[in-house]
């Protein structure tokens, strides 16, 4: 079978998410006899220039959007076994990131979506299925509808639309997304593309896919409630024969302390009591923390935005630094919570280290250094920082809500089994106490702390699984 992703993002070319780990992972674990699985990118100008020297040139054609003939160029490179095709045009892909202004994000993942399918009969490719990922490909479902009545070459074409955030869904008024999009007014209606008067790419998409899949099993069922269901709640209870939660899974090669290229001492789960403290220190150093191998380190990686958590962290940080803990936090986003890091830090140097910045090989140094990893999702379609943080040996205490409770164990004192700390209420000293507990574990019963550390590193969240649960979905269809 043929399969082509369409993404936004993907590593290792450009990331501002878990959505880009996904789709540059997943697609190497299918059972290569089967499955030739390609993926399609979009060409930014602010890809790394070592890859943008990788590419070469396929084809060129040109295609109406908004009025405007607009310029598609195809290039293409082989990484590690897996085609991958990049839509070029300069006038949509010249930001200094990814995504920016929301009108015109939609008009650029429009053109995207457009491209990716109009360039297929073209590139000698074509895909029994198409696997789309969030609002910025909800489109390929509606177009690929829609171009079928005219082509035969995309009749019987299925798709497949991961959620990875439904918060996120590409909303812009009607007349508007009707005239950039081109598609007829016959789309624009409240049981296809129109949610609440507005234009929804990604309810489109929904709509339209064959099946809807999210990233992990609670958030699948999660966001047919109203408290995760973004306002689409309603069409997920109705998509629900349809919808289904395949948990993602981590580069296990790519994340593996017994080789990571960006850490300084390499262990694995037979050495880690010894090795891993030494990675400690090293970041203590490195970062001007007050280098003690015995103080319990907790990192924070991740996107500064109300979905992790982070006003549950202001509220008690005070409290917090009162014990004897460090917090290295690595992260960009809303600029409440950048100051609010800088702020602690400054108040407690040498405890706390705010690293506004971001960084493939410090995030690597905390994974490996840290202790204990903090994660209080407000929600969580799947998160892999966890994943990262457990292959690591790094304890994480999270909130259970979506991929946060599939995939950690909480600590069970008396049994003595778990892979890490977890609590329930979206509660700043509930998470408190749950950190204070951790303390305690990791304070006075090392050996316990220990065994959690080891029963983590144990765990098997590699794509193996998870691979193969996508590859029964694709023969569902
Ligand atoms: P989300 O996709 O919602 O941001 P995930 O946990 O799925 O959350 O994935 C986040 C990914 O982004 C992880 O690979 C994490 O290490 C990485 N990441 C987030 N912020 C940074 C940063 N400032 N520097 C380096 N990596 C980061
Ligand atoms: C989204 C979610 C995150 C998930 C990632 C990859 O960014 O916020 O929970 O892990 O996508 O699926």
């Amino acid at each position: 079978k043929k399969i082509l992703f369409v993404a936004s993002e993907s590593v290792p070319f450009i990331k501002t998410g878990g959505l880009a780990d996904v789709v540059g992972s997943l697609p190497k674990y299918f059972d290569k006899e089967e499955y030739d699985v390609r993926v399609m990118l979009p060409k930014y100008m602010c890809m790394k220039e070592e890859w943008k020297e990788k590419l070469t040139y396929k084809i060129h054609f040109y295609m109406d959007l908004n009025w405007r003939e607009q310029y598609v160029g195809i290039l293409e490179l082989v990484h590690e076994g897996i085609t991958f095709y990049f839509i070029d045009n300069e006038y949509y892909f010249n930001g200094f990131t990814p995504y920016g202004d929301t009108k015109w994000d939609i008009e650029k993942f429009a053109f995207f979506s457009k491209a990716a399918l109009s360039a297929l009969p073209l590139i000698d490719f074509r895909p029994d299925i198409i696997h789309c990922h969030d609002w910025q490909t909800g489109l390929v479902p509606v177009y690929l509808d829609n171009f079928r009545y005219g082509n035969e070459f995309f009749r019987g074409i299925k798709t497949v639309m991961t959620i990875h955030n439904l918060k996120f869904q590409g909303i812009w008024d009607t007349k508007t997304v009707k005239d950039i999009t081109g598609l007829p007014a016959y789309y624009f209606a409240p049981d296809k593309l129109e949610a609440y008067k507005d234009a929804n790419l990604l309810k489109g998409g929904i709509v339209y896919a064959d099946k809807v899949t999210t990233v992990s099993n609670s958030y699948a069922e999660e966001i047919k409630q109203p408290f995760y269901g973004e306002r689409l709640d309603g069409l997920m209870n109705a998509r629900s024969n349809c919808l289904s939660g395949i948990v993602n899974g981590l580069d296990y090669n790519e994340w593996n302390p017994a080789t990571d290229p960006m850490i300084e001492h390499h262990y694995d789960v037979t050495n880690f009591r010894k090795e891993k403290v030494k990675n400690k220190l090293a970041l203590q150093e490195a970062l001007g923390l007050n280098q003690d191998k015995k103080t319990m380190m907790i990192g924070i990686v991740s996107r500064l935005t109300d979905q992790k958590g982070f006003d549950l962290i202001a509220y008690v940080m005070d409290e917090l630094c009162q014990d004897a803990v460090q917090i290295v936090a690595l992260g960009t986003g809303e600029e409440r919570y950048e100051n609010m890091f800088r702020h602690f830090a400054w108040k407690y140097q040498g405890k706390v280290s705010a690293n506004i910045y971001y960084s493939e090989p410090i995030s690597h140094k905390i994974y490996a250094s840290c202790d204990a990893f903090l994660m209080p999702s407000l929600f969580e379609p799947c998160g892999l920082s966890q994943l990262m943080s457990l292959r690591y040996g790094t304890v994480p205490i999270v909130r259970e809500t979506g991929g946060l409770k599939d995939t950690v164990e909480p600590y069970n004192e008396f049994e003595k089994t778990g892979t890490g700390f977890s609590f329930a209420n979206y509660n700043a000293h509930e998470m408190l106490a749950t950190i204070r507990y951790a303390e305690k574990i990791y304070y006075d019963k090392r050996r316990d702390w220990n065994k959690i550390v080891e029963q983590g590193m144990k765990k098997d969240f590699s794509w193996k699984n998870s691979a193969r649960q996508y590859e029964e979905l694709y023969e569902s269809l």
